[in-house]
């Protein structure tokens, strides 16, 4: 099957090549839906400015050469020279038709590509807050869309695994006790071993000065301090796969790849560096330099790489994580799923990778970069004690609110049932919320809006395919078994099969731009379609079973369409609700 967009804009380039010569058969005509008609070109008007004529009169040279007596009933020139274009019916029913024999759902499959996607990367021994919740999110819904589009994604979870606090860490974990209980809070609430240790970095000489000699330590290679290091990146992980696991997201153990990894990498960076003349002294830093970079009185910002007591940075980290995914990981193609903050920091890192070769023009690199989550005050998500708010807190309210949406519509199932209805509702609102606007605005972390049953919400869409799975379950059907042929005549059936021939579109538009609230927009529009189809046209009770079988088709597309789509996005559509 076909993205009508696709076919027309085909056609229209041949019918320019046709009218205008050879010069003009690679033009790319604009095809946009219109109101009306379903599609409408303005390749006249672009090019008419261009070949000093009319446009209409452009548009009618178009339109004589348009061969589309196959894929459309209407071609009509419109206002100062659009080309409306209304499909056949047949032509959509067939192309339906085909989708509906499809596994990909007219998802195309594209050459592959390698591409390492950088997501979630949270800090050891610190509390995940709901900014790494929606890089966690917004990326495994990325990494599954690259990968249906036949990607080779290589996971990266980039954790903060290294650097000075780790002295103070490490001397806190000796002094409660490897195995004790607060040591264990490093499981549940990494971030209160977290404040524990600093607090006595703030306020014991002592301590800071024995924490101190640890970074030493740690960073000269001394075994048991390595241990030691070890045991607390040990404990974080479970913390991390708790979250991981709640949330239902991809990432495992073996994603892992923290800044730590990189650490034999650094001396090598500097040195490859200064030598090329790349970075230089400043004040007993190594520094890069870039054009462009300035801060408020015009003073150029360096990407400090080695600073003035010898340390290292996070940007050398990062140069040596480029270097590692071309050289190693051969991508084509870098995500990197991070805070919006942050933007300034990969610019100028990617431009000193590029200078010293280790990121050639052919490799693209991506920020998608992640928005701040508000609290319904409208300042960042804090508790009230101002405390920033804790991760597992909030999936577990979210699970608990949706336990009692449930249990109040759904008395008649017993409580094992509606105990994994209200995971699936309460997890994926709350992922569905951080998908559906898009990643780079700031939005308002709202319970009520997010487990709203209308709206663009995860529950919405939930019970769209909840419902149409009632809807065979009553007919006593199998829905792959609904099988067609399908026929158009209502206008309501024909909005429906169109809306069902975007999805693959759709998919391969959220692969190249990397934004997933398309996928989530392009969803509640097909919702909606069948809302409005199945107020008009009587599925199980349609007068003759020609029409029956026709509409059980279309209601089986719609229900597989909204379970892959959603299954794209991260986000698990229970079977009823
Ligand atoms: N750990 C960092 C943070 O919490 C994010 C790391 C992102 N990835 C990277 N390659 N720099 O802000």
């Amino acid at each position: 099957m076909a993205d009508p967009q696709e076919v027309l804009s085909q056609r229209v380039r041949s019918a320019l090549g046709a009218a205008l010569g050879a010069d003009y058969a690679g033009t790319d005509p604009v095809i946009r839906p219109s109101q009306f008609a379903d599609y409408q070109a303005n390749a006249a008007l672009a090019l008419a400015k261009k070949l000093g004529r009319k446009p209409r009169d452009v548009a009618s040279d178009i339109v004589a050469r348009l061969e589309v007596d196959d894929v459309c009933r209407e071609v009509e020139i419109s206002g100062p020279g659009f080309v409306n274009m209304t499909l056949r019916d047949d032509w959509i029913a067939g192309q339906a038709q085909d989708l509906l024999a499809d596994p990909r759902l007219g998802v195309p499959e594209q050459p592959k590509q390698n591409i390492p996607v950088d997501y979630s990367a949270p800090n050891v021994a610190k509390e995940m807050h709901v900014g790494h919740l929606r890089t966690t999110v917004v990326g495994d819904a990325l990494v599954r869309t690259l990968e249906f589009l036949g990607h080779n994604v290589i996971r990266q979870n980039h954790i903060g695994d290294w650097g000075t606090p780790f002295g103070m860490l490490i001397e806190h974990l000796l002094e409660v006790g490897e195995h004790s209980a607060d040591a264990d809070l490093l499981k549940t609430d990494p971030n209160a071993f977290y404040q524990a240790a600093k607090e006595k970095f703030d306020t014991s000489e002592d301590f800071a000065v024995r924490a101190r000699r640890r970074v030493v330590a740690l960073q000269g290679g001394d075994a048991e301090t390595l241990r030691l290091w070890q045991g607390l990146i040990d404990l974080s992980k479970v913390y991390f796969n708790k979250v991981y696991t709640t949330l239902g997201v991809t990432l495992t153990d073996a994603d892992l790849a923290g800044e730590s990894t990189y650490n034999d990498a650094l001396a090598g960076v500097c040195a490859e560096l200064e030598r090329a003349g790349i970075a230089e002294q400043s004040e007993g830093a190594l520094c890069v330099f870039l054009e462009g970079f300035t801060g408020r009185e015009g003073n150029p910002v360096p990407l400090i790489v080695r600073k003035s007591d010898g340390g290292y940075t996070y940007a050398t980290t990062d140069l040596a994580t480029v270097r590692y995914r071309v050289e190693e990981l051969k991508a084509d193609r870098i995500v990197y799923v991070v805070g919006a903050p942050q933007a300034m920091h990969f610019q100028m890192m990617w431009e000193t990778a590029r200078k010293a070769g280790w990121l050639p023009e052919s490799v693209e690199t991506v920020h998608v970069q992640i928005g701040n989550v508000l609290g319904t005050d409208g300042k960042i998500l804090r508790t009230r004690s101002g405390k920033p708010i804790r991760l597992m807190a909030l999936l577990d309210e979210a699970v608990e609110r949706a336990t009692r949406v449930v249990a109040e519509n759904r008395p008649d199932l017993d409580e094992q049932t509606r105990a994994a209805i209200a995971r699936d509702v309460g997890i994926g609102a709350v992922k569905y919320a951080d998908l559906s606007v898009s990643h780079d605005t700031e939005y308002v972390f709202d319970f009520d809006r997010m487990l709203a049953l209308n709206g663009n919400t995860g529950p919405y869409l939930q019970y769209a395919a909840a419902r149409i799975r009632s809807i065979f379950r009553k007919g006593g059907l199998a829905p792959e078994d609904a099988v067609g042929p399908i026929a158009l005549a209502e206008p309501a059936e024909r909005e429906l099969a169109l809306a069902l021939l975007g999805f693959g579109p759709v998919v391969r538009l959220v692969g190249d731009t990397l934004e997933p609230h398309r996928l989530c927009g392009y969803l509640f529009d097909l919702a909606q379609a069948f809302t409005s189809f199945y107020e008009r046209c009587p599925v199980l009770k349609a007068e003759d079973s020609t029409v029956r079988g026709s509409r059980l088709a279309l209601t089986a597309a719609t229900l597989r369409t909204l379970v892959q789509g959603l299954a794209l996005l991260g986000v698990h559509a229970p079977e009823r609700m």
